[in-house]
């Protein structure tokens, strides 16, 4: 006789399911995970559109002013025409990922392999993927103090419990501060340089700083280089260059790539993963067939083509740092912003002067002036979990109600209307 195994205690049979005195019983973590700050005044701003027709200032998203190159989209097109349109390998086609570890060790000196790159649809997959992949039960995993929404979002996905670093006050975290953060479930730490929302880049000490407590500790990290290519001052250094000399088997630095910002190609979704040793690999493979089976393939043969032009992404840094030089000045002489982003797209600016919280602040200037901000403190969320990881209530430090971020890689005219709106609206506030 078959003998059915005694049904589990800890998952209530349905008609068990309690009263719901307990506001999560019954929810799974991703319901009680919110759409991150960026999605609010998205909709939003896409409301206020539809309903008056005006035209928005968009500053809350960071949608570059250049196209992805032509070669790109022609590369696309013929691959869909000739019929290049079937399943790939997992790990995305081996020409591309041999591109990929030239790319890598030209321009990032990193001495990866093609059996260590997961091409992923857009980095944040390839994120997703790696925070899968590298979770251990009960694993925490520390997050910047002021993170991208989607990076806390991947981690409780994951089931890591995120820990937050403080950062100083310019914005970047010191090895003590991380160390003093650390406990003994931590696994895993997040290092994304030039940063999302703030813009700071870290020089090649403090990231070998930060790289020696990692590898003291035990941990493993995580290195997010969306904006590898818009560093302003100095040199970007990837993380995982610092690690050349350590056999593969003992490196822990795993790195994210992505051909959104550098080219343009948010829409295509592409992106990678230069995972650090072959078991991480492996285990990429087996959340990526899971999660996606592989990549999309035409888009894979675009990113042959853009990984085969020279010279692009120069162009676009200088198209970025030029409306950084120009046009955000303004905002550092009305003390609203304490210094030009060193990298990456955005700026934070402290609107503590009007008087307004964030949210607030930027409700009102969509408005009074059409203009599209992100409130700061979606960036800095620290939530309070239940024993299950399930999100029971959502902290957020004091200083990050007057923090609005804006992007600044928009078209130059859309950044200088933008801007004198802004200012406009924190003189109106200043006098009211
Ligand atoms: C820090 C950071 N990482 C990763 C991404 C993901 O980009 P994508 O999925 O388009 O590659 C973004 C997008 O805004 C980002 O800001």
């Amino acid at each position: 006789m078959t003998t059915l195994s005694p049904a589990r205690s800890d998952i209530p049979a349905r008609s068990d399911v309690p009263a719901p005195a307990d506001p999560l019983a019954g929810r799974s973590v991703a319901q009680t995970i919110p759409s991150s700050c960026l999605m609010d005044i998205y909709r939003a701003a896409e409301r206020k559109e539809r309903e008056t027709g005006a035209e928005i200032i968009k500053l809350h998203v960071g949608e570059p002013y250049f196209l992805p190159p032509d070669d790109v989209a022609k590369a696309l097109v013929d691959a869909a025409q000739l019929g290049r349109t079937s399943y790939t390998t997992v790990e995305g086609i081996l020409e591309l990922r041999e591109a990929i570890v030239a790319k890598l060790a030209r321009e990032n000196h990193i001495d990866s392999d093609v059996s260590r790159i997961l091409v992923s649809p857009g980095s944040a997959q390839g994120l997703s993927a790696l925070m899968r992949a590298l979770a251990e039960p009960g694993a925490e995993i520390l997050l910047p103090e002021l993170h991208w929404p989607v990076h806390l979002q991947q981690a409780l996905l994951a089931g890591l419990k995120p820990v937050f670093y403080p950062l100083g006050e310019d914005f970047r975290p010191t090895p003590e501060a991380i160390r003093a953060t650390a406990g003994p479930r931590t696994r895993v730490l997040m290092i994304n340089s030039p940063a999302n929302p703030t813009g700071v880049t870290m020089d090649a000490d403090r990231l070998a700083a930060l790289l020696a407590v990692a590898r003291e500790q035990g941990w493993q990290v995580i290195s997010d280089e969306a904006y590898e290519h818009f560093v302003y001052e100095g040199e970007h250094t990837s993380l995982a260059s610092l690690e050349r000399d350590v056999p593969v088997d003992d490196r822990i630095v795993h790195s994210v790539y992505t051909f959104s910002k550098s080219l343009a190609m948010t829409g295509y979704r592409l992106g990678y993963v230069a995972a650090a040793d072959e078991r991480t690999a492996q285990a990429l493979r087996v959340v990526q067939e899971a999660s996606i089976i592989a990549p999309c393939t035409p888009v894979q043969y675009a990113g042959i083509a853009a990984l085969a032009l020279s010279g692009i992404t120069d162009t676009h840094r200088e198209m970025v740092r030029r409306n950084r030089d120009t046009l955000l000045a303004p905002l550092v002489e009305a003390g609203l912003l304490r210094e030009l982003p060193a990298g990456g797209w955005y700026a934070m600016l402290d609107v503590s002067r009007t008087g307004l919280d964030a949210e607030t602040f930027s409700m009102r200037l969509l408005q009074a002036q059409n203009v599209a901000v992100v409130a700061g403190a979606g960036f800095a969320m620290q939530p309070g979990l239940d024993a299950a990881g399930r999100i029971e209530s959502a902290g957020f430090p004091p200083w990050s109600r007057h923090l609005v971020r804006i992007a600044f890689c928009v078209d130059p005219q859309t950044l200088r209307t933008g801007v004198s709106r802004i200012l406009d609206f924190v003189r109106s506030c200043e006098q009211e």
